[in-house]
């Protein structure tokens, strides 16, 4: 227990110790909590499970829950089986919580990442009750040291009336040094983010907070849920293969050099072995500016690839989170955890230039990108921080698999049936068939270079039907046939396949 104790720095902090139990009690009805964690990293571990039972005894009992993004531990399908909330943001990615939300059970409001902190700073939403943020410590001088991810954790402890601090013992110390807390200030009065390398560190190394917030310290001891991608497979590495032919050919035409330009990927596996593929190239003296840093990162890290890496997460594997935080001296001159409108903002990634690559559920023949709606009706996970890197990035790269459900679905469609990222903040199409760079293309031009390089060969023609319809019913810069246009998703609900059947 001392042990513990001594993460507690600031002598008038240490009587503030409780327990899950009591810091539960603490919450009332109908409060909005601003949770720490981002992609099942540092989130906190005890109070939602506190909660949760707290609530038994209240059946009525239902709060606000922002987070970062996505939690691991369980956390998001606990609260969404006990029914307790009444509004999630800004991003989810647990199967049960997915299934509730569609059901209507709570509302669910799907955010740019970066947007989270603007909108409590100019109070256009709830504010925050009670902040609980994971920590490694607090600082003789009062600050919170978070853990593996920094996320929205900031502007929660700005923002919130109380903050709860769990202090993960599981959690490295190491990690001491890697944060930078940088807040922009208010909208009108702030001055430009001086940040203009992926390395610069411009903030606080732990969240500094008025410590009459801090009404109750719990500690806790369990390790982050590792992260559920799964390894590079030979379709992953085809797709891989082509992105980076692409890039080479961006060094070829001297628009790019050897060292690329700061890259970003999102979640998933795909992202994932992009990142992988990199080990194998030419490409040298990489930079990551990015959101989560997946296993592959510190791979391109061990082999010499990539120099530096900022992020506002990092979302590991079990044998590389053993290995990373075994031995995190190794790495850290390497990496800045910031705060995610830090690592997602526009001014910035406007001014580095970033290379953005994120995922696609589908692609049109025009270039819109759908990555969160399944059939235009059923929530996904959310759409990120993708749309805060694709609007802004030098290029913009969305990746996908060309059919989904064994060839039922195909990625490429006449139409998406929700457009996240429209053809304006497209640059370029990868599937496991090829890729499309779009920039500077006309709609009516860019028809055939997406059927033919990304989409899968068994629904190319039927693709190239859609498009001579559209022409010959009405034309128009962006031909459509809108009778026509969601047909395809129609008989995928009504005959399990887009094949073949659909008649144009
Ligand atoms: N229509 C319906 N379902 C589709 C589909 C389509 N066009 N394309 C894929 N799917 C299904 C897959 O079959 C799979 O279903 P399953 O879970 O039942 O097996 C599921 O969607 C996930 O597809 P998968 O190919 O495994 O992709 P993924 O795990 O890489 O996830 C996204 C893809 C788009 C869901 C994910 O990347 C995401 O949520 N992106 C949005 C957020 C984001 O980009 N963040 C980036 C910054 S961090």
């Amino acid at each position: 227990m001392e042990q513990a104790y001594s993460r507690i720095e600031h002598n008038g902090l240490k009587d503030r110790v409780v327990s899950a139990d009591v810091a539960a009690s603490w919450i009332q009805d109908g409060m909005t909590l601003g949770l720490s964690g981002f992609t099942r990293a540092g989130d906190v571990k005890a109070l939602p499970f506190a909660l949760v039972e707290r609530a038994k005894n209240e059946p009525s009992f239902k709060v606000d829950v922002f987070t970062g993004a996505s939690l691991g531990s369980d956390v998001d399908k606990i609260f969404a089986e006990a029914g307790i909330l009444r509004k999630r943001l800004p991003f989810q990615a647990d199967p049960t919580m997915r299934k509730k939300m569609n059901e209507g059970e709570f509302h669910f409001v799907d955010q740019h990442l970066s947007h989270t902190s603007e909108m409590l700073r100019a109070n256009t939403m709830e504010q925050i009750d009670v902040a609980v943020i994971e920590s490694i410590g607090i600082t003789e001088d009062g600050m919170i040291i978070p853990t593996t991810s920094v996320g929205n954790s900031l502007i929660f402890a700005e923002n919130a009336n109380e903050i709860i601090v769990e202090i993960n013992l599981a959690q490295s110390e190491e990690l001491k040094g890697v944060h930078d807390l940088y807040s922009p200030g208010k909208q009108g009065e702030r001055q430009p983010i001086p940040l203009t390398k992926p390395d610069d560190a411009i903030g606080n190394k732990g969240i500094p907070v008025d410590l009459n917030k801090i009404k109750g310290i719990i500690f806790t001891n369990q390790p982050d849920s590792p992260s559920n991608i799964v390894p590079p497979d030979e379709e992953t590495k085809v797709m891989a293969n082509h992105l980076i032919d692409f890039l080479k050919s961006e060094v070829d035409q001297g628009r790019l050099t050897k060292s690329l330009a700061p890259l970003q990927s999102g979640i998933g596996s795909v992202a994932n072995a992009v990142f992988h593929g990199l080990l194998e190239s030419d490409f040298e003296n990489l930079k990551v500016y990015s959101e989560v840093l997946q296993d592959a990162v510190f791979d391109l890290i061990d082999a010499g690839k990539v120099d530096f890496a900022s992020c506002c997460s990092i979302t590991l594997s079990e044998p590389k989170m053993n290995e990373v935080f075994g031995n995190f001296k190794r790495y850290k001159d390497r990496l800045i955890l910031r705060p995610q409108e830090i690592s997602n903002h526009p001014e910035i990634i406007r001014r580095l230039g970033l290379i953005s690559i994120n995922t696609a559920l589908e692609m049109d023949i025009y270039g819109n990108v759908n990555s969160t709606h399944v059939r235009g009706t059923h929530m996904m996970n959310g759409i990120g921080g993708s749309g805060d890197f694709a609007r802004n990035a030098r290029l913009a790269i969305f990746v996908t698999k060309s059919i989904a459900k064994d060839g039922d679905i195909s990625s490429i469609v006449p139409f998406v049936s929700h457009v996240d990222h429209t053809e304006h903040d497209v640059d370029v199409l990868v599937t496991e068939q090829g890729y499309a760079d779009l920039r500077g293309l006309a709609p009516r031009q860019r028809v055939e270079l997406i059927i033919n390089n990304c989409a899968h060969p068994m629904y190319r023609e039927q693709l190239m039907d859609y498009y001579h319809s559209a022409l010959q019913k009405g034309g128009g810069h962006t031909p459509h046939d809108l009778e026509k246009a969601f047909s395809w998703h129609g008989q995928y609900e009504k005959e399990g396949t887009m094949r073949q059947l659909v008649k144009v």
